[in-house]
């Protein structure tokens, strides 16, 4: 457990430059795939946080040959040995679910310890196994092991009742091993799903309509390993640049990969009343006034992505007016209210629903991270709070961030870890 907390001087104005590091939830699923082929694959500008960490060391069990060169990893996976996944890792790491599909396709079974339940939700996998089985595996559960067994899978049609990210990815690496074509319908649009899906493409698969709810894949094509450079983390983009906004800053974002994947939660921020000036490569934001009120409905993409939430809230703290949010992803994704309310601030929880009246300004406080976006949102808080934050736990946030505090103090704020 580590003990390190965060020490946040707020209220400095947040001015500046940051490269946005590389996507989180576009390299888990970018990493399974490369368990598809034998054979080399470096992932270029790849974060170097606790989740890559912990996905590559279940790759290393599984026979794979792992290698970092600054942020360059290089895996190869030419003396994979079989599709048991580890249950020390896949307890704690959801993401190592995403493994299922590519182990099935590649060494026809997979066994997975079910994944712990989540802060966030209770976030059963559900869809990905019915999916499985309708492209022709059998998926046992057994003692609270997932086994799934398949000689060959073959194409089949597969609604998805809701369209989850996970689920369709992998759905996505288990069809690329199927014979004949797999229709994907009802399934998630996510710019991170288009990712996977088109670093599929450049591995050899055949698929159709990426980015829309219905993808078709023509399956048991021949594939090769494909180098791959990771977009910029939008998320982590949407967190600076809301730490700007609490402080009336001025920034500019460098990002990888197309700006496009921004939209849905750069239209947020404006309605908050940022300026923004989105570029090729970059996103310029200033805010001078106060923060305005916000509805915010999350939602599956395009819709303003959940992730988002925590932070948004934690800027509408102070807003001019009152704001209302709708969680309609996770069904308990406000563990961090409890925490901001430490804060001075002012929330009523009602189900999916969370209701602001603004306060004038927040104050520095002793807090604990709930979860992985809860956390960025405590640092959101603190950076606009009067006075000094204090923010423990800070595990989850090493999950998705590789250095936030190192990423802030880049854009002028006062945060330092302290190591106890
Ligand atoms: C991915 O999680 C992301 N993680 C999450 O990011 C993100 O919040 C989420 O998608 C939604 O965009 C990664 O990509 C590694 P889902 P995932 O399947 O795939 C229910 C972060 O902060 N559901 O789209 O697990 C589920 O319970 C993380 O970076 C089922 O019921 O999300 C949830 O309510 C948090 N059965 C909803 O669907 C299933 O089989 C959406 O989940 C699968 C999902």
């Amino acid at each position: 457990m580590d003990q390190s907390y965060y020490l946040i001087q707020g209220k400095r104005r947040l001015s500046g430059e940051l490269m946005v590091q590389g996507s989180k939830n576009t390299v888990l699923p970018v990493l399974a795939s490369t368990l598809l082929v034998k054979g080399k694959t470096t992932l270029f500008h790849c974060p170097r946080i606790q989740d890559v960490f912990m996905m590559t060391a279940v790759m290393e069990q599984l026979g794979c040959k792992i290698s970092w060169k600054n942020h360059d990893l290089t895996v190869d996976t030419s003396f994979l040995k079989g599709g048991n996944l580890p249950l020390e890792y896949t307890g704690n790491l959801r993401a190592s679910v995403l493994f299922m599909g590519a182990l099935l396709g590649r060494e026809g079974y997979v066994t997975m310890g079910k994944p712990g339940g989540c802060k966030i939700g209770k976030r059963p996998i559900d869809f990905h196994l019915e999916g499985f089985s309708k492209l022709g595996a059998c998926v046992k559960e057994r003692e609270g092991i997932y086994e799934c067994e398949a000689k060959a899978l073959s194409g089949a049609e597969i609604l998805l009742p809701f369209p989850s990210v996970g689920a369709t990815e992998n759905l996505l690496l288990a069809a690329v091993s199927a014979q004949g074509s797999t229709v994907l319908s009802g399934c998630a649009r996510e710019p991170e799903v288009c990712d996977l899906a088109e670093h599929l493409l450049s591995m050899g698969a055949q698929i159709e309509g990426i980015g829309t709810d219905r993808m078709t894949i023509r399956g048991g094509r021949k594939l090769e390993p494909a180098d791959y450079q990771v977009p910029s983390d939008r998320i982590a983009a949407a967190t600076y640049l809301l730490g700007a906004m609490v402080t009336k800053g001025e920034i500019r974002l460098l990002l990888r990969g197309n700006n496009k994947r921004m939209e849905s939660i750069l239209k947020v921020l404006e309605q908050m009343g940022a300026l923004i000036d989105l570029k090729e490569h970059s996103i310029e934001l200033k805010m001078s006034g106060k923060i305005l009120p916000i509805y915010l409905a999350t939602g599956p993409h395009p819709k303003p992505p959940t992730d988002i939430q925590s932070m948004v809230l934690a800027a509408a703290l102070t807003a001019s007016g009152p704001s209302f949010i709708e969680e309609n992803v996770f069904e308990s994704r406000y563990q961090v209210v409890q925490e901001l309310k430490k804060m001075g601030g002012n929330v009523v929880i009602s189900g999916r629903k969370a209701s602001v009246s603004p306060v004038f300004t927040l104050y520095g406080s002793k807090v604990n991270a709930p979860d992985l976006r809860g956390g960025a949102s405590l640092v959101v808080a603190g950076l606009g709070a009067k006075g000094n934050t204090i923010i423990g736990s800070l595990d989850d946030l090493k999950r998705g961030y590789e250095d936030i505090g190192k990423d802030f103090r880049q854009l002028g704020a006062s945060i330092t870890e302290i190591i106890r």
